[in-house]
């Protein structure tokens, strides 16, 4: 079982404007049936995790709850449920929350979405195994932090999606 932070940055390492807006990334040419993209990644995913700002911007903009594993949120707020969606709240340790996950995702991987905060607790925590980014062809200047973490990282693979680079690293303990 591998936990991945499969995410897509700007450059410079952002993955939201100060905003929360993501039209730089929505605007990119990228083929969601190509190499890397998260159409197939999702398929050995078991169980999700996300912060609270990932849930809210996926509640103002996707066309429903595009998951069909169980999906962890982390938050300190009632924030509102999803008719249909497998959503459990938590402000639970990061390490009690990962164990409930592998449970819930049986043979399968799980994937932290996001923020990059998150996706740095879990590495505090000994608990993150992989990162995986689609690289937009924009810098941002500022905004959302990619990983604001010291991690050293292998590359294992990378491979160009029409306007984006993607590149999937190994975090080295
Ligand atoms: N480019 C991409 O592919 C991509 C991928 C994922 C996300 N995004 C975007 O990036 C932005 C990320 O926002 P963000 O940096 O604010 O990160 P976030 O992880 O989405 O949200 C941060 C919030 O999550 C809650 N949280 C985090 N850790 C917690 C913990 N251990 N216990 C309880 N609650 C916890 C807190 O919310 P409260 O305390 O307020 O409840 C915190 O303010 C969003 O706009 C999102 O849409 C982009």
């Amino acid at each position: 079982m591998t936990t991945h932070y499969f995410t897509a940055s700007s450059l410079d390492g952002f993955i939201a404007t100060r905003e929360h807006s993501l039209d730089w990334l929505t605007s990119q040419d990228f083929d969601w049936e190509g190499p890397m993209s998260p159409t197939r990644f999702v398929e050995g995913i078991g169980a999700i995790a996300m912060g609270a700002s990932t849930y809210e911007w996926i509640l103002a903009n996707d066309d429903g709850w595009g998951y069909t594993v169980p999906t962890w949120v982390f938050t300190h707020r009632d924030l509102p449920t999803v008719d249909g969606a497998d959503v459990r709240f938590t402000s639970s340790p990061v390490p009690d929350v990962h164990a409930r996950m592998t449970r819930a995702a049986g043979e399968r991987d799980l994937w932290i979405v996001g923020g990059g905060d998150l996706a740095g607790q879990f590495a505090d925590a000994g608990l993150l195994d992989e990162v995986w980014i689609q690289y937009a062809p924009v810098m941002l200047g500022d905004g959302a932090p990619l990983l604001p973490r010291p991690l050293t990282l292998e590359l294992l693979d990378t491979q160009r999606n029409r306007a984006m680079v993607c590149a999937r690293f190994r975090v080295v303990r």
